[in-house]
């Protein structure tokens, strides 16, 4: 049985769009019924409409504080009746009430080998000038499930990527996107078909 997943953007939605292509083409067992934007001018807006994929744009400033913002985002998600969330560069942080509600079943991308390079700060190209910075040979993507701490939840998957012969951050970053696009739906594949167990803080895989 297909999961109805909603993704989240703030930006150009490149992740968003390996999701949906590879829930189209029938790879992973998904139906992608919402991409939410908080950045009015999201590039994945459009690569949503060129899918017949819905939009709703939630901005956080027009909400007083933090519980009226995660009570529009629930009432949105739930009015398309989403199972699962896949962040997918979405750079505004998600309320406790929201993450509590989807545990287990909101995943997060990030162009790193978590627990390396993460956490506050570490977001778009500022991780690659860190990866660059340190002369790490390897990098690579990191899916996760989210909890209430940035880039800390249980690690789905990862995969490394080598990157001694890059010569900028720019280029790790644009080799590490390329993996992100074969794993992120990968991963999400996985968590649909029930894929995963949890013990404690480590996700296992059991299919
Ligand atoms: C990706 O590199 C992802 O790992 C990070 O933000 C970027 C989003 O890119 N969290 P896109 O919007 O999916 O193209």
């Amino acid at each position: 049985m297909k999961r109805r997943l909603a993704a989240l953007c703030s930006h150009g939605g490149s992740n968003f769009a390996a999701i949906a292509d590879a829930a189209r083409r029938g790879a992973i067992p998904v139906d992608v019924v919402l991409m939410l934007h908080n950045n009015a001018r999201a590039g994945a807006k459009e690569k949503a409409i060129a899918r017949g994929i819905a939009t709703e744009w939630v901005p956080r400033k027009p909400f007083s504080d933090e519980a009226a913002y995660a009570a529009r985002l629930l009432e949105v998600l739930e009015q398309y009746r989403v199972e699962l969330v896949a962040l997918a560069g979405f750079m505004q942080r998600i309320p406790p009430q929201v993450v509590e509600h989807y545990a287990g079943r909101m995943t997060n991308i990030h162009p790193a080998l978590l627990p390396l390079f993460g956490g506050p700060g570490f977001y778009r190209l500022r991780v690659h000038q860190a990866v660059f910075a340190a002369g790490m040979k390897v990098s690579g993507p990191t899916v996760h499930l989210v909890d209430e701490h940035y880039d800390h939840g249980p690690i789905l998957m990862q995969r490394a990527v080598a990157i001694d012969d890059c010569a900028s951050p720019e280029e790790i970053a644009a080799r590490v996107l390329v993996e992100e696009h074969r794993l992120y739906p990968e991963a999400i594949g996985l968590l649909a078909a029930g894929g995963f167990r949890l013990e404690g803080r480590r996700a296992v895989r059991i299919a």
